[in-house]
């Protein structure tokens, strides 16, 4: 079992395959020309499996794959197989935006996928476009369509800004209500790598704009999910609310990330991290095992966010996969 500082259960390990991306959503990337960290020099899904095996055999029962855009890897299905083999009762879900999901989502479940998180920000195409950097809505459908099809659990996690898409959150919960997603409304967490103008909203905004049309309840949270979750009174739908500037859901915080380039992380917003990336290369899984300890040990007892765009958040979404 993995246990951390303050005495936290940790079984979640939310792995980024990618900081690249197909997208360059304003919330997350720069709008400056930036460089990606070369190929050679990320972990490769051989040496990301030694090390998975081994974090399965300590107790992570939940593997999320994120980005970047995680799509991206070839021989993605490849990788998500070899991790169902070795445990197929384990949790496994990624989080994607969707664009390259209506070609590969029925290999992708097939291959031992169960759930998928989709981002989805507007219904509009040319919001999408502005928020997203390019064309992206009529892929992103036809993914959620491919990927409910081949039968995976959807979430939809959409953030709200202001006078970008504050007017569609609630045709976005109907559009999920229909289709029986959940939807998850984040607030938007300053960071510097993002639009340097961008305003997001406060979760009471964004639920009066939902309570304008449907009276809600409230749910609370469930296990160690950052999500706060509601449910509309007509019909019994529930969504959630993920608001990083409460602290209440670190208290029972179960995950560790580990970034592309094989280093872990012991908190969103938490710059001391370390590297497994020699350890599992010269085969030497004890020492990764020895390393994912120490970082538990000092993981953080909540995030150091904050509101300002500071050093503290310095670490980009697209390098930690949110
Ligand atoms: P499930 O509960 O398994 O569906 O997934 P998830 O909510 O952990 O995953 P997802 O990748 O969809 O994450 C949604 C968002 O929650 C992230 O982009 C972050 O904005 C927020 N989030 C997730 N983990 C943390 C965390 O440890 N700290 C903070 N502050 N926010 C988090
Ligand atoms: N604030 C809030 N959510 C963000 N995401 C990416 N950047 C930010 C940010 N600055 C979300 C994406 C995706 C999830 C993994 O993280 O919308 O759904
Ligand atoms: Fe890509 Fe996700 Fe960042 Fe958008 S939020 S640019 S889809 S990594």
């Amino acid at each position: 079992m993995l246990i951390d500082g303050h005495g936290r259960k940790v079984d979640y390990l939310r792995i980024s395959l990618t900081e690249r991306c197909n997208f360059r959503c304003q919330y997350c990337m720069p709008e400056k020309p930036f460089s990606w960290v070369p190929r050679e020099n990320l972990l490769s899904f051989e040496d990301l499996f030694k090390f998975v095996k081994a974090a399965i055999d300590e107790g992570i029962t939940k593997i999320r794959l994120t980005g970047g855009e995680p799509t991206l890897r070839a021989d993605l299905d490849k990788f998500i197989k070899m991790i169902y083999d070795y445990k197929p009762d384990i949790d496994l879900a990624m989080t994607t935006n969707g664009y390259l999901l209506k070609d590969i989502a029925k290999d992708l479940k097939a291959a031992g996928l169960k759930r998928l998180n989709i981002s989805l920000d507007s219904l509009k195409p040319e919001i999408a476009r502005l928020i997203a950097g390019k064309d992206v809505l009529e892929n992103v459908l036809a993914g959620i369509n491919a990927a409910l099809e081949a039968g995976l659990k959807v979430k939809i996690n959409m953030v709200p800004l202001k006078n970008v898409n504050e007017d569609e959150i609630v045709d976005i919960l109907e559009y999920c209500k229909d289709r029986g997603m959940q939807v998850r409304f984040i607030e938007y967490m300053e960071n510097v790598h993002a639009h340097s103008d961008l305003k997001g909203m406060h979760g009471k905004d964004i639920l009066e704009k939902i309570k304008e049309k449907y009276q809600i309840e409230k749910i609370g949270r469930q296990g160690s999910s950052p999500a706060f979750l509601y449910r509309l009174k007509d019909d019994g739908y529930v969504f959630g609310l993920i608001d990083p500037h409460k602290h209440d859901f670190c208290d029972s915080c179960n995950r560790i990330r580990l970034t592309a380039e094989g280093y872990l992380i012991p908190c969103l917003y938490f710059d001391e991290a370390m590297s497994i990336k020699e350890a599992v290369q010269a085969g030497d899984i004890d020492k990764a095992v020895a390393i994912m300890r120490e970082v538990l040990a000092n993981k953080p007892k909540e995030n150091r966010w904050s509101e300002e765009a500071s050093e503290a958040s310095s670490r980009a979404f697209y390098e930690t996969g949110g």
